[in-house]
């Protein structure tokens, strides 16, 4: 038996989501229906909203999102009814040569980019033809279908809001400091866009002990944001930044962030840093984003320059980390939110966004 289900649905040649109602069927054999607890507002939605990005139409969107399993399809092993869980965007799947080499995050077998399940279908449908979950999540729904291998059991004192948000930008960014650079303790750092995804970063920065920890972004209010999670400078991007990065750190960062998803600020990451430095690209660009940089620079300067997709998250291991480490209050991961809202406010939360405000609108259900 099915379920109607409210739901934030994409359509190709419009941002604005329509509020509908989908339908969503029984969890089939190796899959979880989830009820949903909250589902955060993330740049990658908004890329796709922007026509940045090609999917599969129409679109559930959300894919930050946390819950409660309310059934198990045949087979299920690792979550249980009643199980507080955080959906992973990207869902492992768990037999191809990376995955069996515990490095998931490069899974060749995973059809998450597809917006299916691991047999190919959709769980989604919308006025009797298919829709798909963005990402094979769809968390902006009452209810969604996830594979098990994407639904990952949390301790239950976790709220869902700050659940959600370890399921994409805190992931993201705690992965791409912990897993992708592996930054040391006083070592220095700067990011570039504070948004969710940047304010997660330094989070992180701030755990592991990096410093100075710099944070740039056009909007004054992140930089205040940023400051409070851990930055020890804030600066507005202007033509000195690198000057200034090179001032406060003595000749340039150990690590620079490039937390936006632009062309432009993913280019000047490498006059950021230091010699022998390591730059990396966490926010991701509209499709077919060429970049140019001075090869021999980077190449004189020992210079590494390194994409991180999802942080390099191993959902099983990591989700249940974060949580732990925001219990413990040491990843005040509640602080990123600015704002809760209902799922009828997305679209607003989405032009707050494009116009540089809120570090993280979360829709609660
Ligand atoms: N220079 C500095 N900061 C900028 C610039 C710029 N030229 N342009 C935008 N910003 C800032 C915005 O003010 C905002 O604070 O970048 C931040 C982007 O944050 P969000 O829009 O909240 O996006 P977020 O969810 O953090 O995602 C960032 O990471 O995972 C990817 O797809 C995601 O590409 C997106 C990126
Ligand atoms: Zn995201």
């Amino acid at each position: 038996m099915s379920r109607l289900s409210r739901a934030a649905v994409h359509r190709p040649g419009t941002r604005d989501l329509d509020l509908t109602s989908v339908e969503v069927a029984d969890p089939a054999p190796g899959t979880v229906l989830v009820r949903m607890g909250a589902s955060g507002v993330c740049g990658s939605d908004r890329h796709v909203l922007d026509g940045d990005w090609t999917l599969p139409s129409p679109t559930v969107m959300g894919h930050e999102g946390a819950g409660t399993v309310e059934a198990v399809g045949e087979g299920v092993t690792d979550v249980a009814v009643g199980d507080s869980v955080i959906l992973s965007w990207f869902y492992p799947c768990r037999r191809c040569t990376a995955c069996v080499s515990g490095r998931s995050y490069v899974c060749t077998g995973s059809r998450s980019e597809e917006c299916l399940l691991p047999d190919g279908s959709t769980p989604l449908s919308l006025d009797g033809e298919k829709a798909f979950p963005y990402l094979s999540v769809g968390s902006m729904s009452e209810y969604a279908v996830v594979p098990e291998a994407g639904a990952i059991r949390i301790p239950r004192e976790v709220p869902f809001d700050v659940a959600s948000l370890i399921g994409c930008s805190v992931a993201t960014g705690f992965g791409a400091v912990v897993n992708d650079a592996g930054v040391e303790a006083g070592t220095s750092a700067v990011v570039v866009g504070t948004g969710g995804v940047g304010l997660s970063i330094i989070m992180a920065l701030q755990l592991v002990g990096a410093n100075p920890i710099i944070a740039v972004d056009l909007n004054e209010e992140k930089l205040v944001a940023a400051k409070a999670f851990g930055a020890t400078h804030t600066l507005t991007p202007s033509d000195g930044l690198a000057d200034e990065v090179h001032r406060l750190t003595g000749g340039g960062a150990a690590y620079a962030f490039e937390a936006i998803g632009r062309v432009s600020t993913i280019e000047s990451l490498p006059s950021l840093i230091a010699a022998g430095g390591k730059a990396v690209i966490v926010g991701l660009p509209p499709e077919d984003s060429p970049i140019s940089i001075d090869a021999l620079a980077l190449a004189e300067g020992g210079k590494s320059l390194i994409g991180s997709n999802y942080g390099s998250t191993v959902p099983g291991r990591d989700f249940p980390r974060l949580a732990q480490l925001f219990l413990a209050g040491r990843l005040p991961v509640d602080q990123l939110i600015s704002h809760r809202i209902t799922l009828n406010e997305v679209n607003e939360a989405f032009e707050a966004m494009r116009r540089g405000e809120r570090a993280r609108s979360v829709i609660v259900f």
